[in-house]
């Protein structure tokens, strides 16, 4: 199966690892290893290069992982961010109730109650699937990770955020002053998140900690429907999978102005879906088939959001179309919640007009996405694997190898490297024959093979192979920057 074999080489050539494994770990967690960490980096520099570009009054912000009750009381997580759950009688095995019913019963859970989905349990008489026990009544369970901080006495219930967003809510009104009071403004954080997933499957696609990069933008409710760059992008086609097109399973593909005309979707909201699609097509190079905007219903929307569309990726590893984010219109339910549960005035005064500014949220799963990178640009060629991976997110950008183990050689490429790592990562090998380097970097994604041979010696070019075509060209050694 294509997870195994992603899986193998991402064990095996370390990109990720399950966490704590020497005591046996705990499902949903997982760390990076040295590769990992450095493509995992490189889509986050990417990222923040490719949305902090859109306005210039849209900036990084960095926030605590650890926030008092009170912020998720203002927030609705207290209340809101539940999972229904099920519990076998018998040994005890927690479940997710509405992947249980969907699974069983074929049919969607979407918008049933905990009353719904006990009745349809005990009906249907679904048994545990681990041990064929009976199932209980369905709870709503609070997903998010409660913590005590402090010392017994004086301890204070906090809890690890579930979205980096609340951190951009709650130094809104700060940033608001010191990026000298104007909107739009636009607050990104890149960083951990946690859920505390009931049964979290599919490896490395639901974890319990997990990295989020997240842009909020807060702008003037009453500019929704205009976007100074909207003529720019009227003529860019979306691939839109709206509600009415479940049943079919078809993907239209929308004139960013007809989606305005016809869909009746804010042009600020349709400039940033052009923009997610962009990030996807243009700079991580997925092939356009496997991408979608997908349309939530209201039932299936995250309680805080108006207009909700996710950005899908078809994943072969994890059975199909995957949510990698979304694009959620979220109004001004996060900063009017803070400021009611608060006490703090969040509103703002732009020449004489005052206002709670409403958000916009561009919100990505930062693990997923370099799943499903593997996952696509993965290919077995029988006698060679291949992570056809964009140069931008490669762990290395180049190896550098000696054709052979010969001190003039080796000389010449150890300088090579340590003259370009200034610039890129590069990986050294000099060990085994060049086939074998070759093979090894193409199964990590290596996009360029720099080797120095005889020749070198004599004319100071080196070879550069790419990784896709497998064709090697000559450049000289000064050149090779401009080449890789
Ligand atoms: N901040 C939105 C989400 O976590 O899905």
């Amino acid at each position: 199966m294509k997870s195994d074999e992603i899986m193998d080489i991402a064990l095996r050539r370390g990109f990720i690892y399950p966490s704590s494994e020497i005591y046996g770990g705990i499902s949903g967690f997982y760390d990076y290893g040295h590769l990992g960490t450095l493509m995992r980096r490189k889509w986050e520099d990417t990222w923040r290069k490719h949305y902090l570009s859109l306005n210039p009054n849209y900036f990084e912000v960095d926030a605590t992982n650890i926030m008092p009750k009170n912020v998720f009381i203002g927030s609705g997580h207290l209340e809101n961010f539940t999972d229904p759950l099920t519990e076998c009688e018998k040994c005890h095995s927690r479940f997710r109730a509405d992947h249980l019913v969907e699974e069983c019963l074929e049919r969607c859970a979407e918008g049933l109650s905990a009353e719904e989905m006990s009745g349809l349990i005990k009906e249907s008489e679904i048994p545990c699937p681990k041990c064929g026990g009976k199932l209980l009544d369905v709870k709503m369970f609070n997903m998010m990770f409660e913590l005590s901080v402090g010392s017994t006495g004086d301890s204070e219930t906090a809890y690890l955020r579930p979205e980096t967003a609340q951190g951009a809510f709650l130094n809104f009104k700060r940033s608001f002053n010191t990026l000298r009071g104007k909107l739009p403004i636009g607050l990104a954080i890149i960083g951990r998140a946690y859920r505390n997933e009931i049964s979290p499957r599919q490896g490395f696609y639901r974890l319990r900690e997990f990295n989020q990069a997240e842009l909020q933008i807060f702008f003037d409710p009453d500019t929704i429907d205009e976007h100074p760059d909207f003529e720019k992008i009227k003529d860019v086609s979306l691939r839109m999978f709206p509600l009415q097109n479940r049943s079919s399973g078809e993907v239209d593909e929308v004139k960013a102005s007809e989606l305005h005309k016809n869909y009746g979707i804010p042009k600020f909201y349709i400039y940033h879906l052009v923009k997610i699609q962009e990030f996807y097509l243009d700079k991580m190079n997925f092939p356009k088939e496997l991408f979608r905007f997908r349309e939530l219903s209201e039932d299936e929307r995250a309680f805080y959001n108006k207009i909700h569309w996710d950005v899908e990726l078809y994943t072969e590893s994890l059975g199909g179309y995957k949510e990698m984010g979304g694009l959620h219109y979220r109004t001004d339910y996060d900063l009017s919640g803070h400021q009611k549960a608060s006490g703090e005035k969040l509103e703002v005064n732009i020449e004489g007009k005052k206002m709670v500014p409403h958000v916009l949220e561009l919100s990505f799963g930062v693990d997923r996405n370099f799943w499903t990178l593997l996952d696509v640009f993965y290919t077995d060629e029988g006698d060679r694997k291949l992570i056809s991976l964009p140069k931008e997110v490669a762990p290395f950008r180049a190896g550098v190898f000696p054709l052979q183990k010969k001190e003039e050689l080796e000389n010449i490429a150890k300088n090579i490297y340590e003259r370009l790592s200034k610039w890129f990562d590069l990986f050294y090998d000099d060990s085994g024959s060049i086939g074998r380097r070759y093979r090894r970097q193409d199964e990590i994604g290596t996009p360029f093979g720099i080797t120095v041979d005889f020749q070198t010696i004599e004319d100071n070019t080196v070879t550069i192979r790419e990784r896709d075509s497998m064709e090697q060209k000559r450049v000289k050694v000064e050149e090779i920057w401009k080449n890789i």
